[in-house]
């Protein structure tokens, strides 16, 4: 292994120590706990272990989380209804309305709902909006985009003028982290399934974030030395060796990939734990912007 481990474990853990202090400091000034609501539709088993994870990170941090677990036949009046409550609810800083949706839902629309101001996922399409326009600034930032940001550049990579290359276009990662490197003024090509030449446009990148869900996707030949690589992918394969059966890898082929680039993040313990934190820091900036309403 040449390439630095980018330890996104360790960043998270003093990040979600920083919004700790900063709750305990702001109730000895007499301020209000911050709040998350959590809406969960459906019985999806990834989304439950997520919410429930998210809950426990804000009970460690000293955020009080309400959880919503709403049935997979709930109708779109009843949802965009509850949101509407929550947005009026002065306890609640943050609503997080987990994805994917029931297909019958409409998630547009459910995200439109949500107020701006409470839009910790930053999904909402103005927030959204904000990050693709120059001199613009949405409220909040996608929590798993943020997390890629911050290990990029504590891994002290430059990202001004490089030339970054994002795997994956999906809302909730590629676009969004695609638009958060151009905003930090690097050159951005997003890679998909009907780009042609993958190999040769990784190949490009002194910044790499892939986001496909692809096990080891990319090979070692197609990163540029000295490259600087976030794996987003969380991706499940066989294992008889594992006790569950199966291990954890991303998008990149760790081991080999480590023997070129300049810095890498490992899965697990790269970006996962990072959107947990961003999530917990974007709920306490919800709380600050209700202070000063
Ligand atoms: N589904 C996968 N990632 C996320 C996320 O960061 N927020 C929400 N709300 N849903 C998700």
């Amino acid at each position: 292994m040449k390439a630095k481990l980018i330890d996104g474990k360790a960043t998270a853990e003093r990040i979600r120590g920083e919004v700790k202090q900063a709750i305990n400091q702001r109730l000895l000034e007499g301020k209000s706990q911050p709040g998350l609501a959590t809406v969960l539709v459906g019985e999806n088993p990834a989304s439950k272990v997520y919410v429930r994870n998210k809950q426990k990170a804000c009970a460690e941090v000293g955020i009080h989380s309400v959880g919503y677990n709403l049935p997979e036949e709930t109708s779109q009046e009843e949802l965009e209804a509850l949101v509407r409550t929550l947005n009026a609810d002065p306890a609640i800083n943050g609503i997080l309305v987990q994805l994917p949706l029931p297909k019958h839902l409409d998630e547009e629309k459910v995200l439109t709902a949500i107020d701006l101001t409470k839009d910790v996922d930053g999904f909402h399409p103005v927030n959204i909006g904000r990050l693709a326009q120059k001199g613009r600034e949405p409220v909040f930032v996608p929590c798993t985009p943020a997390g890629c940001m911050v290990l990029l550049e504590e891994s002290g990579a430059q990202i001004s003028g490089a030339n970054a290359v994002v795997l994956g276009r999906s809302n909730i990662v590629g676009m969004p982290v695609a638009l958060l490197l151009v905003k930090a003024d690097a050159t951005v090509t997003i890679v998909h399934s009907r780009t042609k030449n993958i190999p040769e446009i990784v190949r490009s990148a002194d910044i790499l974030v892939t986001a496909i869900g692809q096990p080891e996707f990319v090979k070692k030949e197609w990163v540029k030395p000295g490259a600087y690589v976030i794996d987003v992918g969380i991706n499940q394969v066989d294992d008889p060796n594992a006790k569950r059966g199966y291990r954890l890898v991303g998008d990149v082929a760790f081991d080999e990939v480590s023997e070129v680039a300049a810095a890498i993040s490992p899965v697990p313990g790269g970006v996962g734990p990072m959107t947990i934190a961003m999530l917990l820091r974007n709920t306490l900036h919800a709380a600050q912007l209700a202070d000063n309403a």
